[in-house]
Formats: C-alpha cells, sequence, structure tokens
C-alpha cells in the first residue's frame, strides 16, 4: 500500500484528523479507526469500508502513482493598466502594472495559449476593464475558445457605456462590481465621493440586462463596524456578495486603513456566522486540506503585455514564470524554474508548529510578501485564520 505524499495526519485539540492537501479532503478518525489506517498502511484490509473511502479519496494508492499534474482552475487575466479612477492602495496601479496593453490580436493568441489548462474560472481584471471598448469581443473569444465555467468581470462601476455592457451580457457569467461605500451619504474611505448612486445605476442597468451581479467591497479598519451594511445592501439590490480585505504595506497614505487583529477577528466571526465570501483567504464553508494557497498551482495571473505569474498579488518580474505571447501554459508552468513562490506551510517561518497548518495553508503568501517583503513569513493576516480555525474545531468537536 501506497501513502500520497500530500496525506497529512495532524492531531487538532486532540482529535486525530487525516488531511489530503492535493485534493482538500479531511476526514476524522477515532482510536479504533486509527489502528485500522494504521494497518491498512501494512496491507491488511481490516476496514473495507475505510479501506474504499482512503483509496476514493487519494489518501492511498495500491499504486505509486501520486505524480503531481499541473492542475491549474482559475486564472486571472488583466487587459489594461488604465483606469479613470485613483483608489487608495490599489495594487493595480504602481510601478509593476504601466505596461502597454495588447491588441485584440496578441489578446486573441494569449486566450489560445491558455487552452490547454482547461480553466474553470477566468476573472477578467485590471486596471478598468471597461475602459477596453473590445471587452465585449474578449470576451466572446475566451467563450468561444475557453468555454470557462465562470467568465467574471471586475469594474468599478462608474463607466457607464451601455451599448458595451449591452454587448457583453450574454458571455458575462458574474459581473462583479466594486463597492466603497454602503450608501450615498457616506464619506469615501478608499475611493473618491460622489460614486455611490453612479454604481447603483451601473447594477440596475446591468440587471436589466439579465447580468448575474455580484457586489465587492474592500474591507479595511475604517469600514470594518459596516460590513453587515454591505451584506443588507446587496439583499436590497438581490445581488451576490463578496469581500476582498483591504492588503497593503502601511505608508503615511494608508495607514489609518490597514486592517489591525481586533478587525481581523470581526471578519472571522462575521464569516463564520454568516458563510460570507472573501477573496484570497484560506477559509471555506467547510473543512479544506492545503499546504499553501495554491498559487501557481491552482491559481495564476496574467498581466497587461501577456507575462505569467503566479497569482494576481505577485506580479514583479521575480515571479515571472514566462510570456504567453511566446508559449502556451503548460508548457512555461511545466517547464518553469522560477518557484520563488511555490512554498509549503511546512517551511514558512513561524506556520511550521501550527496544529492548523494543514487546513489554513498558511495564508497567501502574496499577502506575506507585500506586508513583509519575505514570501517565506507569516501571513499577517493569521490572526483571523486562527480565530476561525480555532472556533470552527471547538464547535466540531463539542458537537
Ligand atoms: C484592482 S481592481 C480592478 C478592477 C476594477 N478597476 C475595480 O476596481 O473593480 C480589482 C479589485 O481589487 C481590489 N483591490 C485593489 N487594491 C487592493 C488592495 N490593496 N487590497 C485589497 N483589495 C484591493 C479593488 O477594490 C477591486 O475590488
Ligand atoms: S478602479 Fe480598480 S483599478 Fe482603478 S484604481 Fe480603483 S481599484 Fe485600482
Ligand atoms: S497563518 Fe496562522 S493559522 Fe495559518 S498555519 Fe500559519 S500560524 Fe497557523
Amino acid at each position: 500500500m501506497f501513502k500520497n505524499p500530500s496525506t497529512k495526519f495532524s492531531k487538532i485539540k486532540g482529535a486525530k484528523i487525516l488531511i489530503n492537501t492535493e485534493n482538500a479532503a479531511v476526514v476524522g478518525l477515532d482510536d479504533k479507526t486509527y489502528s485500522e489506517y494504521l494497518e491498512i498502511l501494512q496491507d491488511k484490509k481490516v476496514n473495507r469500508e475505510l479501506y474504499d473511502f482512503l483509496t476514493e479519496n487519494g489518501f492511498i494508492s495500491t499504486f505509486n502513482n501520486f505524480n503531481k499534474n499541473t492542475d491549474v482552475k482559475t486564472a486571472y487575466f488583466h487587459i489594461t493598466d488604465r483606469c479613470n479612477l485613483k483608489c487608495r492602495g490599489c495594487y493595480s496601479a504602481d510601478e509593476r502594472c504601466d505596461k502597454n496593453e495588447l491588441p485584440l490580436k496578441d489578446i486573441k493568441k494569449i486566450i489560445f495559449n491558455l487552452k490547454p489548462l482547461n480553466l474553470e474560472t477566468i476573472i477578467i481584471s485590471g486596471g478598468e476593464p471597461m475602459i477596453r471598448k473590445d471587452l465585449d469581443k474578449i470576451l466572446r473569444t475566451i467563450k468561444a475558445e475557453l468555454n470557462p465555467e465562470n467568465l467574471i468581470v471586475i469594474t468599478n462601476g462608474t463607466i457607464h457605456d451601455y451599448d458595451l455592457l449591452k454587448n457583453m451580457a450574454e458571455y458575462v457569467d458574474i459581473l462583479s462590481v466594486s463597492l466603497d461605500t454602503y450608501k450615498k451619504d457616506c464619506e469615501a474611505f478608499l475611493r473618491e465621493d460622489g460614486i455611490f448612486e453612479r454604481i447603483m445605476e451601473f447594477i440596475e442597468k446591468a440587471k436589466d440586462l439579465n447580468i448575474n451581479v455580484s457586489i465587492l467591497p474592500t474591507i479595511n479598519h475604517k469600514n470594518v463596524d459596516f460590513i453587515n451594511e454591505y451584506t443588507k445592501l446587496s439583499k436590497k439590490l438581490n445581488t451576490n456578495i463578496s469581500f476582498s480585505l483591504f492588503t497593503v504595506r502601511p505608508d503615511k497614505n494608508n495607514k489609518d486603513f490597514v486592517l489591525n487583529v481586533d478587525d481581523l477577528k470581526k471578519v472571522a466571526d462575521y464569516y463564520r456566522v454568516n458563510e460570507i465570501e472573501v477573496s484570497d483567504v484560506p477559509l471555506n464553508n467547510s473543512l479544506e486540506g492545503k499546504c499553501n494557497c495554491g498559487s501557481g498551482e491552482h491559481l495564476i495571473s496574467v498581466g497587461t503585455d501577456g507575462s505569467l505569474y503566479p497569482c494576481h498579488m505577485l506580479m514583479e518580474d521575480k515571479f515571472k514564470i514566462g510570456n504567453l505571447l511566446e508559449g502556451d501554459a503548460l508548457n512555461l508552468l511545466t517547464n518553469n524554474m522560477n518557484r520563488e513562490y511555490g512554498v509549503t506551510v511546512d517551511s514558512m517561518d513561524n506556520c511550521q508548529k501550527c496544529e492548523f497548518k494543514y487546513l489554513c495553508g498558511g495564508g497567501c503568501r502574496a499577502r506575506a510578501y507585500l506586508i513583509t517583503d519575505k514570501i517565506t513569513n507569516r501571513d499577517p493576516f493569521c490572526p483571523m485564520y486562527y480565530n476561525f480555525f480555532d472556533e470552527v474545531m471547538n464547535n466540531l468537536i463539542e458537537g
């Protein structure tokens, strides 16, 4: 019997847990099933049901066939760096992202070179995607060539080109509209004042076109206490909602907006109770095994000039994998020697000894790098994850 190298055994709050960090499967074992598991590893099939479960979920196998294949599911695609707003702390607005955007024929080449990955989700971002007048053609090509289950466009909702919106409608699975304030007469947090009503008008127009809209507030120190107001707004608008967490290296312009430990605990509590969706955090509504955040393994990001990176927040030259104008994504990823980002919890500073490490995966590598300058450091949002897993495991064990 062969044990998958991705099978990890953890003792969490005294409970014995088997975790497959490759496919996310998690199972709790009592003393009896744990000793049966050890016997199965020695080729004694004492418990057929357990044996079947462990083989079906890739914990063990009778063949040593555990080679890791490329399994990228999600790609961010940045189609422009131009933007009509100047949001505080925007990670698309610094020197990493001042490249000339590509003409449609090159965008088509990139789409063709993404084909071998069979992507499930493609997220169109920027800059402001609706600045490009050919956005509808880009989306049509993606649907025709790659046919992802989810084609998501993130927009600031302030460009009211309704002809373009109408032409895009049939290709967009989710239009994710970023929000700053949750009502009209509220001072702006990260964006400019006076845009709330323009965004509301845009959302109504999109809904009239039968586009599935989701709102996307960025939670920071100043609006964290109003997180429930955004959820109420989404109910009123009849849209979905997901959240970004403001992630910046503190400087004099943004230090008052940086989330502190108490804020992070509030988000973790809100997440647990309301099962909200938060981008770039390792929290799930069910326990999932992982040994890192999946940057460059389950997630990739394409820059405006076609450069391929492991993540939308790790788009510096030192993380570049290649360029999609020069080769297909599978080849670039398979032959990539730049593994600067491929670190796991077993080598992350401060995470190695954490009992939740194979559930958390050590948080977000980009956040650790952005804020602390070192990719192997603990993600500074750790208190949020720790608090979440601590409560979830307490509830599970008590329940
Ligand atoms: C970079 S923008 C590009 C798309 C479009 N211009 C928009 O604003 O929706 C994509 C999302 O990233 C979020 N974002 C930008 N900088 C961020 C940061 N430093 N931390 C967290 N989220 C950020 C924005 O609020 C927005 O929801
Ligand atoms: S609208 Fe989007 S891309 Fe433009 S500055 Fe704001 S967050 Fe950045
Ligand atoms: S980030 Fe925090 S909760 Fe997650 S593995 Fe590291 S120490 Fe544990």
